[in-house]
């Protein structure tokens, strides 16, 4: 099938590629120059592991370009998925969204061809509708068929999420639910090849295929990401607990994730989430409530635990240091998590900001975000080439992305290169030798310190 995809950000590039590696030819606008030139020259704009490679692999039925008009020559299908970032008062800003929608509805004006016009952005519920009236505004009833087909890919395995997803979503009237199928049926039933550097997981042989109204559609991504950031939430407060009883959120978690109606992703402690989904979703999600009347309080409060969370890394350095002016401070790890170059509502943009403003001196280092760390962080943080340089004389590091080269660390590497080896480890995520061996503080983990302590007081007695 001749399909386009108007936007090429994470979810537009991702779906893109995976649609034109299981066959169809795909038709990708992009309008932003820089962005538009090194996907002609074959590359994808961002880092995200496995998509260079498919995107060489299918180049044939992968075409990028600015025009609406001839990405939507002949298609069946468009998908829009542009960007939805929080505006005012948490809402989306659908202003992407809607000036492609504007742009699709002129190109099929002029040549009235049938078209199923997918929305794969995040928007909030209702939107289908109200662009439902757009569509009977341009004359074009009958002719373009909207639907919605939210996606559920994680940042850093993006590719293998929408070759291999947990379900496919398809929400909207039965025209263009019988199109769709058509799209979806090699993933779900999962007889295209498997990219060779991305094998098919063991026992996946169907993927299920969800169809439901498109209002339900709408607000599953939303209720999905709320969910799960919930989680974390939760399990960030009972670290914070574990912190004034001396209990270790790790032996909690894996106790509780045991429990199969609990499971046991979604559970690691830390400094919170960051990224381009949990924090803008929940906050939509909270917005999407007050706008029908509803208070959804589970909401509000992660949102508000989650600042909370980011707060306590500061909190610990001041108390360790005793004030973090003039100290010098390393930070392992910019982007929101391992596996992305993505610095969205990053953890180490607050701190690193907070930090600079009381006076330390910041450096930091990350494999892939340094490029997006120079825009984003301000001047005053140093940048690092690698781990070893970011610690050089620092009187404290901070953890927050757990890359596995900072996870392979031994605690030799820190005490040579740092003026004083105090570790705050945001992700939990360091060697039991670093544990050991340094003054290290995790989130809900007891400091080993004083625990011997204990054990020295209860030998004494
Ligand atoms: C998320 C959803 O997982 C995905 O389904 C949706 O489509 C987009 O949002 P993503 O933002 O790429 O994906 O990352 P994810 O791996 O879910 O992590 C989000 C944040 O939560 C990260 O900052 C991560 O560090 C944090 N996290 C995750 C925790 O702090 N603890 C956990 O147990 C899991």
């Amino acid at each position: 099938m001749k399909i386009a995809v108007i936007g090429a950000g994470y979810v537009g590039l991702t779906t893109a590629v995976s649609l034109a590696w299981v066959g169809h030819d795909v038709h990708v606008v992009e309008r932003d120059e820089t962005r538009l030139a090194r996907l002609q020259a074959g590359s994808p704009p961002f880092f995200e592991e496995h998509l260079a490679g498919t995107m060489v692999a299918c180049a044939e039925q992968l075409h990028f370009g600015r025009s609406y008009e001839s990405a939507l020559a002949g298609a069946e299908v468009a998908f829009i998925a542009v960007g939805t970032p929080s505006g005012e008062d948490g809402a989306p800003d659908l202003s992407q969204v809607e000036g492609a929608l504007g742009q699709v509805l002129d190109a099929v004006s002029e040549r009235r061809r049938e078209l199923v016009l997918v929305v794969k952005s995040t928007v909030p519920v209702g939107t289908g509708d109200l662009y439902d009236a757009r569509v009977a505004d341009a004359g074009l009833v009958g002719i373009v068929h909207l639907a919605a087909n939210p996606e559920f890919l994680r940042q850093g395995r993006a590719l293998h999420d929408s070759l291999y997803p947990d379900r496919i979503v398809i929400g909207g009237a039965p025209d263009a639910l019988v199109t769709l199928r058509r799209v979806y049926r090699p993933v779900a039933d999962q007889s295209f090849e498997a990219p060779s550097e991305l094998p098919r997981p063991g026992g996946l042989s169907a993927v299920p295929l969800l169809e439901v109204d498109r209002r339900s559609a709408e607000l599953a991504k939303y209720a999905a990401n709320g969910y799960l950031a919930m989680r974390i939430s939760y399990i960030n407060e009972i670290a914070n607990l574990c912190d004034r009883l001396g209990a270790d959120v790790d032996a909690v978690a894996s106790i509780i994730g045991a429990d199969h109606r609990i499971g046991n992703h979604f559970l690691h402690a830390g400094v919170g989430f960051g990224g381009s989904c949990f924090p803008k979703d929940t906050r939509a999600l909270a917005h999407i409530a007050r706008e029908n009347g509803y208070a959804f309080e589970l909401i509000a409060a992660v949102i508000r635990v989650n600042g909370r969370q980011r707060a306590r890394v500061l909190e610990r350095l001041e108390l360790s240091l005793g004030g973090v002016g003039g100290r010098r401070v390393a930070l392992l790890g910019l982007a929101f998590k391992p596996g992305t170059d993505d610095m969205r509502e990053a953890p180490s943009v607050p701190l690193a900001q907070a930090l600079v403003e009381r006076g330390a001196e910041v450096v930091g280092h990350d494999p892939r975000a340094l490029e997006q760390a120079r825009r984003i962080l301000p001047g005053a943080v140093a940048l690092a080439s690698s781990p070893e340089e970011a610690l050089l004389g620092a009187d404290a590091a901070v953890l927050l992305t757990e890359w596995p080269q900072y996870l392979a660390l031994t605690p030799n590497v820190f005490r040579a290169a740092m003026r004083r080896p105090l570790v705050i480890d945001g992700r939990n995520a360091l060697s039991d030798a670093v544990r050991h061996d340094l003054e290290y503080y995790g989130i809900g983990r007891p400091v080993l310190t004083d625990l011997l302590e204990r054990h020295d007081a209860v030998a004494a007695d």
